[in-house]
């Protein structure tokens, strides 16, 4: 059993534990151990674990094997992951992927602390970076790519070829057709379609997708 902790103690944190549990009932692979948040202050949610904030780390690294992103925010994500790497460089970073997901494994890719949720299913060739977050019912077309730290939300989708650049949000229920690429740092709204390539920081909302007027 790799003993981890999930780092923050809000929905998507709930969340990510119930996955690994859920992990756990088909194989038994992780001893969650509970929450921990970068600021103890900025706690909105208590009905979560919570057995500290990063200092908990420094004081039981030993007992623990590696850790989990518990953070929905593709930014965020990115923050963290860089900061508690360079602090914890012996801790892993363990992939939980629910044992509904169905992918072509002999040609998936699949980088570490990535989350592939209940019920994904993606075909052949795909690509998820380090950090990049699927959630329940995402689908991936043939050769699609998923940037590191990426985020795409309940029930999106991406169309074959399709990169989606690090760091990107793809809102619930969204869809992004065949070869687009949307730039890095983009987010593109629940329920949009994008028809276009996104540029990079951009956000783009409706069906067809447009920039969000500001
Ligand atoms: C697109 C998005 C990123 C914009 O967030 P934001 O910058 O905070 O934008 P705001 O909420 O301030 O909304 C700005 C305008 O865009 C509109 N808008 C926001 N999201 C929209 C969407 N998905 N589709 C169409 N219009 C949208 C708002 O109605 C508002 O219009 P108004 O100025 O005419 O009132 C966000 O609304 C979104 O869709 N995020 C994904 C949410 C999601 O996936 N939730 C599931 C979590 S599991």
């Amino acid at each position: 059993m790799k003993r981890v902790v999930v780092i923050g103690a809000g929905g998507h944190a709930r969340d990510t534990a119930w996955h690994a549990e859920e992990v756990n009932r088909a194989r038994p692979t992780f001893d969650v151990l509970g929450f921990v948040v970068s600021d103890l202050t900025r706690l909105s949610v208590r009905d979560s674990p919570v057995l500290g904030d990063e200092s908990w780390i420094d004081a039981h690294r030993r007992e623990l094997d590696g850790l989990v992103l518990g953070i929905g925010s593709p930014r965020v994500r990115a923050l963290v992951a860089e900061r508690l790497s360079a602090r914890f460089p012996e801790l892993e970073w363990p992939s939980i992927v629910h044992p509904s997901v169905l992918l072509d494994w002999d040609t998936a890719t699949i980088g570490r602390g990535v989350l592939l949720g209940a019920g994904v299913i993606g075909t052949v060739n795909v690509r998820v970076e380090d950090f990049a977050v699927l959630n329940p019912a995402v689908t991936l077309g043939h050769e699609a790519v998923v940037g590191a730290c990426s985020v795409m939300n309940h029930a999106s989708g991406i169309s074959g070829g399709t990169v989606l650049e690090r760091e990107v949000l793809v809102g619930t229920g969204a869809r992004v057709l065949q070869y687009r690429r949307v730039g890095a740092g983009a987010r593109v709204g629940a329920g949009a379609v994008v028809t276009r390539d996104v540029p990079p920081g951009e956000t783009w909302v409706g069906v067809p997708a447009r920039p969000l007027d500001r």
